[in-house]
């Protein structure tokens, strides 16, 4: 007589090591079911979807404890050997809802058969985002109707989904009722469901309808909305893939340059706002456009779409006039994270029924991109505390840990991306990244986007005679003026010294004030003193913001810096520190994290469980207005040096040398260079 464990075998899934044992013939998806084992399944095992697939493994498993025979699992059915022949399976699969246990087994559940797969981070190496999106799809069998049970087709819908997937409360609007009848009749009563779970997950939203088993996957597009940029990511909704990736310049530049100067042409134009908002929405569309031609897939397979963006541009894309943004109390008209259909904001580059996430805004100054930086970098699950700063024409500054997050924001203005310099350029080919300065020499070297080679190296003007050396890019510009310090070409309050004149030729009076030479070609490639002055301004805001945050903590160092933003990934941690951008810190634990506010949205948009995690945060943050702290204007004042004038840098100086010669005189004092060479050593 089969003893106990004979009649239930012992089932063992891989990765996960859940096990149990289970009655002999019970489907593998059931069993995986009954032990919470993330296997997926759309068609609810009718043998349709192949997304429960699994890899059987059999032999001696000592680690299990169970030798697995290859009659652990039940022949091949009807249904799978119809779908190997028509569809193929990979060798050594099997579909889980078909397959049923027969004896002692260890089952591997493969990344694609899981629901909530890791989606890994390509902008940071070891992090992953958990999929689990707000949008998925079901397939059901409905009920025909029947003169006996007089109910509606969205009854017997939601009643099939009742009990085919344990689905309840689920609402549908009229937009799915108007599609119901013809799909129903044209699946022959089957129909693949997708629902949107919002903010309440036990309650789902019926967003589309598909006749049959709906053979493609869905789409979800994150919009990360800068002021200068607007910038789009293209997600399979199903893999958490990234497919597609473009960018376009923000529209609104037109209406002005900066976000005040928007503010103030829709004060201005009683149709203002309505013009700004008509331009981002178009960008949008165009943009939803080009990623799905660039993943070819219609635009209408995209289902979701989530927001970020500050707190102008973010009330400007939902068509609400930002006149109340322009000045003090900066009251927003809603900030917290939104759902709703993307044609209400006119997103129609999409599927008819998509919807629509805009992450919260922190505060009327520090908007839904600073939320989408914390949900990137999470400092609120750290011990260690972390200086977050996003450069950009108005940087978003976050300080903390998990016991508190403080967040405010800078008016840094344009200087960083290139803008007010004179030879500044956006970052394309040609433009000046990298340079070194020769602190005895005076000599540069540098290298521009597009070419490997330094400007010293042979065949550097041969690989650059096509793009040509054609200005300096933001990341250039912290590097020249870091570098002309470091060489003593500026001293501490950043003037140029003109008495290095008789030295070297690199250095020239333009008027009452000097300039430094980088190049001389086709262009002529020069920091002048306004541009240095034009960063010193730049960054003065960026610092005092930052040690604002750190006034209002109670610290004097962080542990941690981390730059953000597209400009922010390419800036080197140790030039920043040198200009003064950011506070003293070990030049190790300052880094790069890309487009973090990019990020956030598309972690928003893979993952729903973190809308409600980003929206908890937001609302404990404290927020630090800039414009109203007294102290704002001493720290930007004393921030102006470079790198300051009297905070010591102690970390950074154990790794760069400053040079610490007295500040030049004031131009026109008719005192004059030493001529004497100075030699200046760095690590
Ligand atoms: Fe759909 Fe198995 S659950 S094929």
């Amino acid at each position: 007589m089969p003893d106990g464990n004979t009649l239930h075998p012992l089932v063992v899934f891989t990765p996960s090591g859940k096990r149990g044992r289970f009655p002999v013939g019970t489907p593998v998806l059931q069993a995986a079911r009954a032990l919470g084992v993330d296997l997926d399944s759309v068609c609810g095992g009718r043998g349709i979807c192949s997304r429960c697939q699994i890899t059987p493994a059999f032999g001696d498993f000592p680690k299990h404890g169970l030798t697995a025979t290859d009659s652990a699992l039940s022949e091949w059915n009807r249904v799978e050997a119809r779908y190997k022949e028509k569809r193929g399976l990979r060798e050594g699969r099997r579909l889980g809802c078909q397959a049923q246990v027969t004896g002692d087994i260890v089952i591997d559940v493969p990344a694609e058969s899981q629901v909530h797969k890791q989606v890994v981070r390509k902008d940071a190496d070891d992090r992953v985002i958990e999929l689990d999106p707000s949008t998925k799809l079901f397939y059901v069998e409905v009920r025909e109707p029947d003169m006996h049970d007089p109910s509606s087709d969205l009854e017997r819908l939601i009643g099939a989904l009742s009990e085919q997937w344990m689905l309840d409360d689920l609402v549908a609007d009229l937009r799915i009722v108007q599609r119901l009848q013809p799909i129903l009749r044209e699946g022959k009563w089957c129909v693949t469901v997708a629902i949107h779970f919002g903010r309440n997950a036990a309650r789902g939203r019926i967003v589309s309808l598909w006749p049959g088993y709906y053979e493609g996957t869905i789409y979800g597009a994150a919009f990360d909305i800068g002021s200068t940029t607007v910038a789009c990511h293209l997600s399979d909704l199903r893999t958490g893939r990234t497919v597609a990736s473009s960018g376009l310049m923000n529209p609104q530049i037109r209406f002005g340059e900066d976000l005040m100067s928007r503010v103030s042409y829709s004060m201005m134009n009683p149709e203002g706002a309505g013009q700004m908002t008509d331009a981002v929405r178009e960008a949008i569309n165009a943009l939803l456009g080009q990623v799905a031609a660039q993943a070819m897939v219609p635009v209408e397979d995209i289902l979701e779409c989530t927001f970020v963006g500050n707190p102008i541009m973010h009330h400007l894309l939902l068509g609400i006039d930002p006149v109340e943004l322009g000045g003090a109390p900066f009251a927003l008209s809603a900030g917290e994270g939104m759902v709703f259909w993307a044609a209400e904001i006119g997103v129609t580059a999409t599927h008819p029924d998509a919807r629509v996430y805009t992450l919260p805004c922190i505060a009327g100054h520090v908007g839904a991109d600073a939320a989408a930086v914390i949900l990137a970098e999470e400092p609120y699950n750290a011990e260690e505390i972390t200086l977050i700063v996003d450069v950009g024409t108005n940087a978003e500054i976050v300080l903390g840990n998990r016991d508190r997050l403080l967040a405010c924001s800078s008016p840094t203005g344009p200087a960083f991306e290139g803008a007010q310099i004179s030879c500044g350029q956006r970052a394309a080919p040609g433009a000046i990244e990298r340079i070194r300065i020769d602190p005895e020499t005076k000599e540069p070297r540098f290298k521009v986007i597009g070419c490997e080679l330094w400007s010293d190296d042979p065949g550097f003007a041969k690989a650059t005679a096509e793009t040509g050396i054609t200005g300096i890019a933001g990341s250039g510009i912290i590097e020249a003026i870091a570098e002309m310090r470091l060489a003593d070409v500026i001293d501490i309050d950043g003037v140029v010294r003109g008495s290095l004149t008789t030295e070297t030729d690199r250095i020239y009076a333009e008027g009452r004030t000097f300039s430094y030479l980088i190049h001389d070609g086709a262009q002529r490639i020069a920091v002048t003193q306004n541009d240095v002055r034009a960063i010193q301004l730049a960054k003065a805001a960026l610092y005092a913001g930052c040690q604002l945050l750190m006034d209002e903590m109670g610290i004097e160092a962080v542990d941690r810096i981390t730059l953000a933003g597209a400009f922010g990934a390419h800036i080197s941690p140790l030039h920043a520190m040198v200009l003064g951008m950011i506070p003293d810190c070990a030049v190790e634990n300052v880094r790069s994290a890309g487009n973090a506010a990019g990020t956030g949205a598309r972690i928003a948009l893979l993952n729903a469980g973190k809308r409600s995690e980003i929206e908890r945060v937001v609302r404990d943050v404290e927020k630090i207005e800039t414009a109203l702290a007294p102290r704002f204007q001493d720290h930007f004042v004393g921030a102006m040096a470079v790198p300051h004038k009297s905070a010591p840098y102690p970390r950074l100086r154990t790794i760069a040398r400053l040079p610490d010669t007295p500040p030049s005189p004031p131009p026109g004092s008719g005192e004059g260079g030493t001529g004497r060479r100075r030699r200046r050593a760095r690590a």
